[in-house]
C-alpha cells in the first residue's frame, strides 16, 4: 500500500466496511516504519472507535501488533506456561499470590508485568518495594529463575509490541482510548508477544475498574478470548468484581505485607477467594484433564500447606530481594504520618467509589503524578471497613499513610466522598462475576 492510498482505507473503515488481513498488516508495518503519519492514523483510530471491528479484523490487527517487535521464546522452560493478566484495579495484588500458588502446584510461571496506570497499582512497583528485588533480569537470568524457582516476574523485556506503544500514545491524545477493539488488541498483542502457551485474563468490572459497566466488561472479555482463539492460544477470561478495593491494603509495601499474610493463611477473605479462583483456572489451563474446581482445591492445599509461601520466598530470593523483609514484614519502611478517617454518620457502607479510593492512594504518594515521579512505597490506605459493614459515626473506616500532613489533608478531603452510607444492608458482592471461554 502506498502512503497516498491510506486515505482510501480510512474511508473504507469510516463507511463501516471491514478491512482485510493484508490491509491491516500493511497499515501496522507502515505506521511503525514512520510511513503513515500520526494525523492519518488518528483518523483511522477514530473510525475504528465509531465503526468497531469484527473478530477477523481484530485478530489480524492484534497479530500484526504482536509481530511488530520481539516475541518471547519460552520453549526452554518445560511444561505448559500460563500467563495471567489483570485489566487493573485498586488493591489488586493477586499476581503476588496466584503466581506462587500456581508454581507450587508444578505449573511454571514466567510472567512479564506492568507498572501502575492511572488510579490502578502495578505489580512491578509492588515488587520493587521489597529492598533489592530486581525486575530487570536478563533473558537468561529470567529463564534460569523460572527453571530453578518455578516462578519469575519481571518487567517487559526488549522490544515487545512497539506498535502498541506508538498507538497507545496516539490514542491517549486523540480521545480514542475507550474503544473495546482498541483496548482488546492493545492488551492481547502484549500477552501474545510475552510467549506463554495459555492466557487467563482477569477482567475487572465495577467502580474501581477501567471499564465500569458489566456488559461492556463482558464484551471486552469476549473480544479478547476471540483474539486468543484466532491466534491459536487458549484464552479464558474471568470477570471479577472491583466494586471495592481487593483486600484491605492499597499501596505498594502495604500490599506486599498483605500478600505475605495471605500466603501464610491469614489474608482477607475476598482476596483469598479471588486468588484461589484465578489460580484454580490457571492450573486447569496448565494441567491436562484438571477441572477448574479441582484446580481450586489444589491451590487451596498449596496455600494451607505453606507451599505457596515457600515459592514466594524462592522467587524473592531468586530475584535478589532481601528475604529478611519477607520473614519479618515489620522491617518494611513505614510512613511518617498517619490519619484515621472516621465515619460521618450511621449506617451500612452501601457503595464505594473505588476509583476515587485509588486516586486517594495516589495523592498519598502510592502512585506517580508524572512519568518521572518517585513512588513512596510506604504510602497508601488500609481499609478498616468493607462494603456492607455497619458503622456508627466516628468508627474508623480507613487509615491513611503518607510522608506529609499536607498530603493527608488533601487525601482526607478526597476520600470522604468515596463511600456512601445507607439504612439498608446491600446485597453481598459476587466476586467472581462470570467466566468466559
Ligand atoms: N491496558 C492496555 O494495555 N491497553 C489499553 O488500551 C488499556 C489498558
Amino acid at each position: 500500500m502506498q502512503t497516498g492510498r491510506f486515505v482510501d482505507l480510512i474511508h473504507k473503515k469510516k463507511e463501516g466496511r471491514p478491512l482485510d488481513e493484508q490491509e491491516i498488516q500493511d497499515m501496522i508495518r507502515q505506521y511503525v516504519a514512520g510511513e503513515i503519519p500520526d494525523y492519518q492514523m488518528s483518523a483511522m483510530l477514530m473510525a475504528i472507535c465509531f465503526q468497531g471491528m469484527n473478530d477477523e479484523e481484530l485478530t489480524a490487527l492484534t497479530i500484526a501488533m504482536r509481530d511488530s517487535g520481539d516475541v518471547a521464546d519460552l520453549s526452554d522452560i518445560s511444561g505448559v506456561k500460563v500467563d495471567k493478566h489483570s485489566t487493573g484495579g485498586v488493591g489488586d495484588k493477586t499476581t503476588l499470590i496466584t503466581g506462587p500458588l500456581v508454581a507450587a502446584c508444578g505449573v511454571p510461571v514466567a510472567k512479564m508485568s506492568g507498572r501502575g496506570l492511572g488510579f490502578t497499582g502495578g505489580t512491578l512497583d509492588k515488587l520493587e518495594s521489597i529492598p533489592g528485588f530486581r525486575i530487570d533480569l536478563s533473558e537468561d537470568e529470567f529463564l534460569g529463575a523460572v527453571r530453578s524457582a518455578g516462578i519469575s516476574v519481571i518487567g517487559q523485556t526488549g522490544n515487545l509490541a512497539p506498535a502498541d506503544k506508538m498507538l497507545y500514545a496516539l490514542r491517549d491524545v486523540t480521545g480514542t482510548v475507550e474503544s473495546i477493539p482498541l483496548i482488546a488488541s492493545s492488551i492481547m498483542s502484549k500477552k501474545l508477544a510475552a510467549g506463554s502457551d495459555k492466557i487467563l485474563l482477569d477482567v475487572t468490572t465495577g467502580s474501581g475498574a477501567f471499564i465500569k459497566d458489566i456488559e461492556q466488561s463482558r464484551e471486552l472479555a469476549r473480544r479478547m478470548v476471540a483474539i486468543g482463539k484466532g491466534a491459536g492460544r487458549e484464552t479464558v477470561a474471568m470477570l471479577t468484581s472491583m466494586d471495592e478495593p481487593l483486600g484491605h491494603a492499597i499501596g505498594n509495601n502495604l500490599e506486599v505485607k498483605e500478600a505475605i499474610e495471605t500466603l501464610k493463611g491469614n489474608g482477607p477473605e475476598d482476596l483469598r477467594e479471588v486468588c484461589l479462583a484465578l489460580a484454580g483456572m490457571m492450573l486447569a489451563l496448565g494441567r491436562e484433564g484438571l477441572s477448574y474446581e479441582d484446580g481450586k482445591k489444589l491451590a487451596e492445599e498449596a496455600l494451607d500447606s505453606g507451599a505457596a509461601y515457600e515459592k514466594f520466598t524462592a522467587m524473592v530470593e531468586g530475584q535478589g530481594g532481601d528475604l529478611s523483609y519477607i520473614e519479618d514484614p515489620g522491617k518494611f519502611v513505614q510512613s511518617a504520618c498517619h490519619r484515621e478517617l472516621a465515619a460521618r454518620g450511621d449506617g451500612y457502607i452501601s457503595h464505594m467509589d473505588t476509583e476515587g479510593i485509588g486516586i486517594t492512594a495516589g495523592i498519598l504518594g502510592a502512585g506517580r503524578e508524572t512519568k518521572e515521579s518517585e513512588i513512596d512505597y510506604s504510602a497508601g490506605i488500609i481499609m478498616r471497613k468493607k462494603l456492607g459493614d455497619k458503622v456508627q459515626r466516628g468508627d474508623v473506616i480507613a487509615t491513611l499513610h503518607s510522608a506529609s500532613e499536607e498530603k493527608l489533608d488533601r487525601a482526607e478531603g478526597y476520600m470522604e466522598k468515596c463511600y456512601t452510607l445507607s439504612d439498608h444492608e446491600p446485597e453481598p458482592l459476587k466476586l467472581i462475576v462470570d467466566i468466559i471461554c
